[in-house]
């Protein structure tokens, strides 16, 4: 029996909806979990909802409901978006719970007794107009580090520096696009300096990909700063312990988040988090924005804690749309829920499979290209197959698939020996790869059809190449499983079979009967995808 693999996502805020962006995180890492458990290795996904901070505060105000009721009704949207592509989680959670309270205090006070919380007076920005201390995701300016205009108070979009508000040059509160002023408060500090040794031995197992071990080296040639975990109310989060006023900082209980949900989990199967935790192989699937926050801050805060360091931090780049970053001016802001409504959701899962890799690279959703992808691969080349050599079976054949002859066998163990590649490009996240290859069986598949064309053919001659071909696309189905659920089921569906595992491509379907085939899938048009994702939009 393998070993636990404890898989996640990064939590979405609750101040949000999902779209496409977000999508690219989940379809990613569930195609991992599905693929891992083809495998017959055992694996848990866990994620939940990101709750607080500032911005949900503000959000539920404009609302006007309690914070309690906002993140609630958003966690539930979340949920049903992220089911229309059949996301399969184990447990879904929320931050805002008592396991993450619990253990986020446990955790700082760990903190605290190593000697690695300190308090400072800072001065920090408050909007006098709105009667805030400005949160640094309301404050603008310009990057500290590169210039660049229009950056938020935490973190710079275009090159990724992490600093204090108060570095961002020519600041402004969002809420009355006045400068603010500057008032001084008590907060508190994680020195995470104290634990660089302890995060470059965690490198040294090899967690992330080079480009990211590159950028945490310019970090650590930059010298790490103490970190501010504390917020002063109003703040919607959990109370610092032992202090009056002051919350954690929502990135503070966020990865703790992880935790949480592994506790919710754990308790189900009658476990403790620590026994689930401590002994499973954690995988991070994380965008590059929030790389400081799971290769640095993360693993000290484990350490502190006693718990085991994730084994791999994968990290994605960012989705654009036709080219260009997602906006809501310029409609490209596609919300997951628009998409499902009026397209198929296994079709996006094939086309982001298709695109990702283990590299930072944003990749881009192109409307002609994501068309071309579709109907050409999914269509042309596979679901084809089922189409076309189900429609012989049916009418010719009474229904029966046959048996397999020398140049049948020639291909489907061609088809076989992909395997091995196949798996080692899904445990290595090289998907674009394995899409490769399994396309390649697909036309494979194809070539032998169109060489035999079994149109012209006698009965009994065509349902032998209708039986090749039909079991050359079930075995296809097969590694297409982590990435199509609902394709790969129907056509299985329609072959009379029901595979579970990776292992089942070897098991032949002869003297078989078949299912008639129904409708699978449509072939797009630009016009059509045009109109279903950007006409709704303002
Ligand atoms: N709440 C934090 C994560 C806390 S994890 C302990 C957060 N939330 S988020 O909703 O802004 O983003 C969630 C994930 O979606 C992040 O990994 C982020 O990189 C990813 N993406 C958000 N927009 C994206 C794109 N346009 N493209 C690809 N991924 C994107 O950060
Ligand atoms: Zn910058």
């Amino acid at each position: 029996m393998s070993k636990l693999r404890l898989v996640t996502s990064a939590l979405p805020y609750a101040n949000g909806d999902i779209h496409l962006g977000h999508m690219v995180e989940h379809i990613q890492t569930d195609i991992y979990v599905r693929f891992n458990r083809l495998m017959g290795r055992p694996c848990v996904y866990l994620c939940a909802d990101d709750t607080h901070g500032t911005a949900v505060m503000m959000s539920a105000e404009r609302h006007g409901i309690p914070p309690e009721t906002y993140i609630d009704r958003v966690r539930h949207q979340h949920m049903a978006d992220f089911s229309l592509f059949n996301i399969s989680y184990d447990a879904y959670y929320s931050t805002h719970s008592p396991e993450n309270q619990r253990i986020s205090a446990d955790i700082y006070r760990s903190a605290r007794a190593d000697g690695a919380i300190i308090t400072r007076d800072i001065d920090q920005y408050f909007c006098e107009q709105s009667g805030l201390f400005l949160a640094d995701r309301y404050i603008k300016g310009h990057c500290p580090s590169c210039n660049a205009p229009d950056q938020y108070g935490d973190t710079c979009e275009v090159c990724y520096a992490t600093y204090a508000a108060t570095d961002l040059k020519n600041p402004v509160s969002v809420f009355s696009g006045k400068a603010p002023v500057i008032r001084t408060s008590t907060h508190y500090f994680f020195t995470v300096s104290k634990y660089t040794s302890v995060i470059q031995q965690w490198l040294t197992t090899n967690p992330v990909v080079d480009a990211v071990k590159n950028k945490l080296q310019e970090w650590f040639d930059a010298g790490l700063n103490d970190w501010d975990i504390s917020r002063d109310a109003p703040y919607f989060g959990f109370p610092i312990p032992d202090t009056i006023n002051k919350y954690f900082y929502v990135w503070l209980d966020a990865p703790v988040g992880y935790i949480a949900a592994t506790d919710y989990w754990a308790t189900s199967q009658g476990l403790s988090y620590q026994d689930v935790w401590n002994n499973a192989d954690i995988h991070h699937f994380i965008g590059k924005d929030i790389m400081y926050f799971h290769t640095l801050f993360w693993p000290a805060m484990l350490s502190v804690a006693g718990l085991q360091q994730p084994k791999r931090i994968h990290v994605h780049g960012f989705l654009t749309v036709n080219g260009e970053k997602m906006s809501k001016s310029r409609g490209t802001f596609i919300l997951a829920r628009d998409y499902a409504a009026h397209l198929d959701t296994d079709s996006l899962r094939y086309y982001y499979a298709a695109k990702l890799s283990p590299s930072l690279d944003d990749m881009d959703f192109s409307v002609s290209d994501f068309v071309n992808r579709v109907n050409a691969d999914v269509l042309g080349k596979f679901v084809n197959i089922v189409s076309r050599m189900g429609a012989i079976i049916t009418k010719k054949c009474e229904g029966r698939l046959s048996t397999i002859d020398a140049d049948g066998d020639a291909l489907l163990h061609r088809i076989r020996q992909e395997s091995t590649a196949i798996q080692h490009d899904y445990d290595n996240t090289a998907f674009h790869r394995a899409m490769r290859r399994i396309m390649a069986c697909a036309e494979w598949t194809n070539q032998y059809i169109d060489a035999k064309a079994p149109w012209g053919m006698a009965p009994d001659a065509a349902q032998t190449v209708a039986t090749v071909a039909l079991n050359a696309a079930s075995i296809i189905s097969i590694y297409l499983m982590p990435v199509m659920p609902r394709i790969t089921a129907a056509i299985h569906t329609l072959l009379n079979t029901k595979p579970t595992q990776w292992s089942d491509c070897h098991h032949p379907l002869i003297n078989h009967p078949i299912q008639p085939y129904t409708h699978i899938l449509k072939r797009l048009t630009v016009d059509e995808v045009n109109r279903g994702l950007f006409s709704s939009n303002p």
